[in-house]
């Protein structure tokens, strides 16, 4: 059964995420790993979602893709309105059946996934080239022949070397910098309108994962897809990101234009993230927030980050999730400090922090 919105998304929106809510079952109790995420996403950008680990950045990407493991992952509401350029039609995602063959076919032919592990993704037993022929296959219904000269033009725009002799390779055959171009390949043979790219270069040495960030970049503006870019590296979100959200414990707790999160970053937390990575060229004390990430039953009721913020009062800060407060177009932060004034959380010079 298809599921269509009537509420039409605005023309360049390609997917909308309101409210999203999932839950683990696991043996210490149910776990709210996203709770009450909301993002929008627009052709042709990139939205850039940076937290430590263990935030919910993983498991919204798998959400918007229904490729969570039901049990243990629960859907407990929400709505992934979902632009369907094939058909023109916004399909709630949350109302399909993750075996449906509606969801199949959006996945792999409109969103595409890409992940920290190529092998994830790929297998051992196959070849490169049969494991992007398959999709295309598939999804674009082309004879073998057509699909293999397909496959072998799409490891050629990813920079494989050799694309013609690599479509034959085993994955165990080629390096991580080149399993992560096969990888894109066969995420993007398909022409995705939307790319989620889970920590695409996180496992990777510097030169390569330059490279593969800048032929993402490339392939973005060719092909016009929205791509959300989860990482935990805020040196790569501030390279590819137009827009960003910045998590923690499965809240979103700012959002806001790149620069402006750069240069005006409100949230104690985005805060506290600026200042705990490196500054190239100076020598600098860094300042790691302190405290960890509580477990998920320790979750304070109110902000849940108060544990952690330097700027934590409970005169200011009551124990119930605080709301979110515009401070600028698009900027948005769940933080007390700002619902009182805007002032009392100084912006520190983040100027001096370039990457
Ligand atoms: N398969 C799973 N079973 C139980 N809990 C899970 C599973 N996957 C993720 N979680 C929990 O969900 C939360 C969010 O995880 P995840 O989205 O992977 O974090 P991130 O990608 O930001 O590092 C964590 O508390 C994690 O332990
Ligand atoms: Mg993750």
């Amino acid at each position: 059964m298809t599921a269509i919105q009537p509420t039409a998304l605005d023309d360049q929106t390609v997917v909308e995420v309101k409210d999203l809510v999932v839950h683990f079952q696991v043996l210490q109790g149910r776990v709210p790993a996203v709770n009450g995420v909301s993002i929008k996403i627009k052709r042709g950008k990139t939205l850039g979602v940076v937290g430590e680990s263990g935030c919910g950045k993983s498991v919204t990407g798998l959400a918007i893709m229904r490729l969570l493991p039901t049990p243990p992952a629960e859907m407990v509401r929400g709505e992934i309105n979902f632009h369907r350029q094939s058909t023109g039609q916004v399909i709630d995602i949350m109302q399909l059946h993750p075996q449906s063959a509606e969801m199949r076919s959006i996945r792999g032919n409109d969103i595409a996934m890409i992940f920290q592990e190529p092998m994830t993704s790929l297998t051992p037993a196959y070849t490169i080239g049969e494991q992007i022929m398959e999709a295309i296959v598939l999804h674009q219904k082309v004879g073998k022949r057509e699909a293999r000269q397909r496959a072998i033009q799409m490891l050629d725009r990813v920079g494989m070397p050799q694309p013609s002799r690599n479509v034959d390779a085993y994955p165990h055959q080629l390096s991580g910098g080149m399993l992560q171009r096969a990888m894109i390949a066969a995420a993007l043979s398909c022409q995705p309108s939307l790319l989620i790219a889970d920590e695409p270069t996180t496992a990777l040495d510097v030169t390569t994962a330059a490279q593969i960030l800048d032929l993402m970049g490339h392939l973005q503006e060719e092909m016009g897809m929205a791509t959300m870019h989860v990482s935990h590296n805020l040196g790569v979100i501030a390279e590819v990101a137009d827009d960003v959200a910045v998590m923690y414990l499965g809240r979103i707790v700012e959002q806001a234009s790149v620069d402006d999160l750069f240069y005006n970053p409100k949230h104690p937390y985005t805060q506290g993230l600026m200042h705990s990575i490196p500054n190239i060229g100076q020598r600098q004390r860094l300042e790691p927030i302190r405290g960890v990430v509580p477990e998920p039953d320790a979750i304070p009721k109110g902000c849940a980050f108060a544990p952690r913020c330097p700027h934590y009062s409970p005169d200011t800060c009551p124990p119930i999730p605080p709301p979110s407060v515009t401070v600028g177009p698009g900027h948005e932060v769940c933080c007390y400090l700002l619902v009182l004034t805007d002032s009392v959380v100084k912006p520190p010079d983040n100027r001096a922090h370039r990457w």
